[in-house]
């Protein structure tokens, strides 16, 4: 596997694979991997002639640098499974690289997150979504052509990352099942801060979004009372709900969402100490 240290070595590489007629597979990545981008990463190599990574953590998606600086960092043992799933290339960059028009951070001039970036994450960390769809734009530019891989585990993120694409005319975004653990907490970098005690907290998010389910199942299309069903199961010490929602992923624009619900997915953030937890799951399939 080749590691790069600078977009512009992989952009180099990305153009050389396309001249010789390889499709790429690409996936964006923050680091600290487990087996849910290794899950991407599978898939790309599957799906493409060659498979590509980045390991970059955005300082623009961060809303406070607390939470930038307590981001798990393990380059050795992300290059070691990289490596081991059959990643052919992985770029590294620095913010000046990514940004060279601004030596500043706070210079940089941020892309708004677009339609899909209205409520839930933008509500809770206003300018995340921005930070991200502003370094998936340069990290587009970067590979050029090529299918991205995304997990559906950042949901509202998939949304605004296929609306950049198609803006940007980018070729696939293919959006890959989250990976769990056999509790059902979806994997997470941020999973290795929860303490024994908080882990089993965290246990709980996802019979939330099954409860939203079995309702969904029985009949239930009220978002109201979905959110309550899963409010409900949140309800434990040290476990603070920030949403709990039931949205139709195609009517996302459309607010407030009161009508009977179509189509389904629940989604929930929570905080358990200093740990914020995300996830999702769809109702109706
Ligand atoms: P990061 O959190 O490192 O995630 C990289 C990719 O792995 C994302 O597409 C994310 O949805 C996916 N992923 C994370 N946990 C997963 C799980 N349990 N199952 C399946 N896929 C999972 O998301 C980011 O980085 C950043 O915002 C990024 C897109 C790289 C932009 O900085």
């Amino acid at each position: 596997m080749l590691h790069l240290d600078s977009p512009a070595e992989a952009a180099h590489w990305c153009s050389a694979q396309r001249e010789r007629g390889s499709s790429i597979g690409f996936v964006p990545t923050m680091g600290a991997l487990h087996n849910g981008h290794l899950s991407l990463i599978t898939r790309a190599c599957d799906e493409n002639a060659a498979c590509c990574a980045s390991i970059f953590i955005n300082p623009l998606q961060f809303e406070d640098t607390e939470d930038y600086n307590a981001y798990p960092r393990d380059t050795e043992s992300d290059l070691a499974l990289l490596e081991a799933h059959g990643c052919n290339m992985v770029f590294m960059g620095s913010l000046d690289q990514f940004f060279p028009e601004s030596s500043d951070i706070n210079q940089i001039k941020t892309l708004p997150a677009g339609p899909y970036g209205s409520g839930l994450e933008e509500q809770f960390r206003p300018g995340h979504l921005d930070g991200v769809r502003t370094i998936v734009e340069r990290l587009f530019l970067t590979v050029g052509a090529s299918r991205v891989y995304f997990g559906e585990k950042d949901f509202q993120q998939t949304l605004v990352v296929a609306d950049l694409a198609q803006q940007m005319g980018y070729p696939e975004v293919v959006v890959c099942p989250t990976v769990r653990e056999d509790s059902g907490l979806a994997l997470s970098s941020r999973n290795v801060r929860l303490s024994a005690d908080e882990k089993t907290r965290a246990q709980q998010i996802y019979p939330a979004l099954l409860a939203a389910r079995d309702a969904w199942s029985s009949g239930e299309r009220d978002p109201g009372r979905l959110s309550a069903i899963m409010i409900e199961c949140l309800n434990h010490d040290g476990l603070v709900v920030e949403y709990a929602e039931v949205r139709d992923p195609g009517r996302w624009i459309a607010q407030p969402q009161t009508t009977p619900l179509e189509h389904g997915q629940a989604l929930i953030a929570v905080r358990i100490g200093s740990v914020r937890l995300i996830d999702n799951l769809r109702l109706d399939q």
